[in-house]
């Protein structure tokens, strides 16, 4: 499973770094950036969550 955030409309809440911070990570530019490429069974079900918890659904995943 891999996925991705969309920096357009990312507004930057932090939600998904706070429920998944091993896959989304804050940077510079304010936005949530997808830290592992592949992803881990480990971290899927997390990582869906993380997906659900965005207020703008700017994370989406294949
Ligand atoms: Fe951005 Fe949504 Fe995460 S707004 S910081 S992708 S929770």
């Amino acid at each position: 499973m891999k996925f991705k955030v969309d920096h357009e409309l990312c507004v930057g809440c932090e939600a998904c770094e706070g429920v998944c911070p091993k896959v989304f990570e804050m940077q510079d530019d304010g936005k949530a950036h997808v830290i592992v490429d592949a992803l881990s069974s480990d971290f899927e079900a997390d990582a869906l969550e993380a997906e659900e918890a965005c207020p703008v659904q700017a994370i989406s995943h294949e």
